[in-house]
């Protein structure tokens, strides 16, 4: 595989920048040109986010699983494809080469067809991670079903709100997942989920942990069974090659639900052409990837940086992806510094998060692991503190391996703003320039752009982006005036992103943080009003509030404030039971970090709760709380905080 649009310099990086802006049509077709179409455009781009409406390369036609499997096959058909490395290090690791998953992915689009899928059908994925995880994401992306994959720390209750938002008539699960040191029943959770459910036809369990499990007749069947008798069928017609389905250009390939402000989640749909490209082209230019390589993304496919980085954007470039299964910490902190040792991985791209949890055991975990190989360093998913940063640089990447600090969201489908590693400056703790097609601006409340750098030369507002990308989200499943409203309608004719940032003077962007009620704990995100939806179903709380603070591993935590009903209980068993509250409305994700019960919120006299006053408490503010002379009550500030934890 040759990639002729990889960026060799910061010269040809600035003309792909420009020629992008001045003629972003002609860009992306000579970009699009290097993929497999089994018919070309009409026409490159048409697009208004007044509505919003976004088409790329419009009436193309093509199936991204033959960009990602089919084209390989010739040149690199026993290339390791995916290496999966197992929770337990003693158990058999597993290469599938890209002639293995090319077999698998046919197999499994065969089984899904004779369960009775068709294209556009939505088919929910809660699997751990394993190899056959991919060939279910994959199988679907071959027939044209939309795949919803559900992280498995998400409760029953989550995964019910889900199915039925999605109506998906489709489930591809386990009967369990190790991670770690626990086994997860994913299948028991999947039968919870389902109480009630009339919708869903087809339960396909896939074997790991062979837990007990109930399979209902004519909804279960096994994964095991069905691919032996998709052989048995492939071998016998000759179906050989089950040919993938033709798709269009804007045909939806996946609905990924995400946290926004309000309580419920928002199925998020990304395009088959767009998000092929974009996450082809970030891949192969912010990671500077070689043929060869061993790439290692240590996200779940649960999430947009499993899908875009484990699975689309490498296996679209013929790359090796490395797909783990289990934790950073287990058996040992020095989990992801064996499997780079073991496989000779070239990259690293993991969340800050994690290099913080790890920088907490020290530098005892990292003795002995022959990490000589790493070329390239990424992170992903909050902002990066230079602490973290300089760690990883010096312990991992022994000064040798730039870092990239990604930027991007579950909506932008790819890597927005990044440095490209080793061909554009890094500057820890920026994330630095857009990626070409990328067009950020800086708006203040009211949507003017910021032009007066501050002392320190250094403009601020919140980001947004002027015109789409391939891969921008095309809208929210079944409801596409929610993604309006959430997106394009708070600045005329912008994509606002919900972060703020700042930008120097050389136009790097150095993001703060959610502008908006969204917390990102440990990379993931979780929506204050979910948070307390959550908290009020818990019986005997009257009220609660929600806000994040800082927090020296996870990036923010979440600090609620409850109102209970009772004046004498046992506040650490009743924080208890409220965590389980939490734990089967949303996952294990969502639980507070710290509750505080109070006898009253800050409220304004129309009773609107000001969380910005709850913010500097559980920020561990003391003095400057700001005005609270418009609150209904000020004494409850006092009161709150004397009993801050
Ligand atoms: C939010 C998106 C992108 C995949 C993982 C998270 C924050 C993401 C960075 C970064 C600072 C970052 C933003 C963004 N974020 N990457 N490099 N620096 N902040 O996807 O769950 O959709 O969350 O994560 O706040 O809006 P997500």
């Amino acid at each position: 595989m040759s990639y002729p649009y990889q960026i060799k310099s910061l010269e040809e990086y600035n003309s792909a920048y420009k020629k992008s802006v001045e003629d972003p049509e002609g860009f992306w077709e000579n970009i699009a040109e290097n993929f497999t179409w089994r018919k070309k455009w009409d026409k490159v781009l048409e697009w208004n986010f007044k509505e919003p409406k976004i088409k790329w390369f419009i009436n193309g036609k093509l199936n991204i699983t033959e960009n990602c499997i089919d084209r390989h096959l010739k040149t690199l058909g026993d290339q390791p494809a995916i290496i999966w490395e197992p929770n337990n290090p003693e158990e058999r690791t597993r290469v599938v080469t890209y002639s293995r998953l090319h077999k698998r992915v046919y197999q499994f689009a065969q089984v899904l067809i004779n369960n009775g899928v068709k294209k556009g059908d939505r088919v929910c994925i809660y699997m751990g991670m394993v190899p056959e995880l991919a060939y279910a994401v994959l199988g679907c992306a071959r027939i044209g079903a939309i795949h919803s994959v559900i992280f498995g720390g998400f409760s029953a209750q989550s995964i019910a709100d889900r199915l039925y938002d999605a109506q998906a008539e489709f489930i591809v699960t386990c009967d369990g997942a190790y991670r770690g040191g626990k086994d997860i029943p994913l299948k028991s959770i999947i039968d919870d989920a389902l109480i009630g459910n009339r919708i869903v036809k087809r339960v396909i369990v896939y074997t790991r942990t062979r837990t007990p499990i109930s399979m209902l007749k004519g909804r279960d069947v096994w994964w095991e069974d069905e691919m032996e008798y998709a052989e048995s069928q492939i071998e016998k017609d000759n179906i050989i090659r089950m040919p993938a389905t033709e798709m269009d250009a804007e045909d939806p390939l996946f609905i990924l639900y995400t946290s926004g402000s309000t309580g419920k989640p928002k199925g998020v749909v990304h395009s088959s052409a767009g998000y092929m490209v974009w996450t082809n082209y970030t891949f192969v230019n912010v990671f500077q990837y070689k043929p060869g390589d061993v790439f290692f993304c240590t996200a779940d496919v649960g999430w947009i940086t499993g899908h875009s980085y484990i699975l689309y954007g490498p296996l679209s470039a013929g790359a090796t992806s490395v797909m783990f299964e289990g934790i950073p910490t287990w058996p040992d902190a020095g989990r992801f510094w064996d499997i780079v040792d073991k496989y000779k991985v070239n990259t690293i791209y993991t969340a800050p998060t994690a290099i913080r949890s790890l920088m907490s055991y020290g530098l005892e975990p990292l003795k002995g692991k022959d990490l000589s190989s790493l070329k390239v360093l990424g992170t992903v998913g909050e902002p990066i503190n230079e602490e973290a940063w300089h760690w990883y640089d010096e312990n991992i990447g022994k000064g040798n391996c730039p870092i990239v600090d990604t930027w991007w969201q579950t909506e932008t489908g790819g890597i927005l703003i990044s440095n490209l590693a080793g061909i554009t400056p890094a500057k820890p703790s920026w994330a630095t320039l857009p990626m070409p097609g990328v067009q950020p601006v800086l708006v203040d409340e009211k949507g003017n752009e910021a032009t007066e750098p501050d002392e320190d030369g250094l403009l601020k507002g919140n980001l947004c982006i002027k015109a789409p990308w391939p891969a921008i989200l095309r809208t929210t499943y079944g409801d596409h005036d929610r993604c309006r409203t959430n997106y394009f309608a708070t600045y005329e004719d912008l994509y606002f992103t919900g972060d703020g940032a700042l930008k120097n003077k050389d136009g790097y962007y150095r993001i703060t943080g959610r502008v908006d009620d969204v917390l990102n704990v440990s990379g993931h995100r979780i929506g204050t009003a979910e948070v307390e939806n959550a908290i009020n179903m818990h019986a005997g709380v009257i009220e609660s509030a929600a806000v994040g603070y800082p927090h020296d591993i996870k990036g923010q935590g979440i600090y609620a404030f409850v109102i209970y009903s009772h004046m004498h209980i046992d506040e650490e068993q009743t924080r208890k039971d409220i965590f389980q509250t939490v734990s089967r409305v949303i996952g294990a994700i969502a639980k507070p970090d710290k509750i505080q019960f109070v006898n009253g919120l800050p409220k304004t006299r129309s009773g609107k709760i000001m969380r910005r006053i709850l913010r500097k408490i559980a920020e561990g503010e003391t003095k400057n709380l700001g005005d609270t002379t418009t609150l209904l009550d000020p004494a409850v500030v006092d009161d709150i905080q004397k009993g801050k934890l």
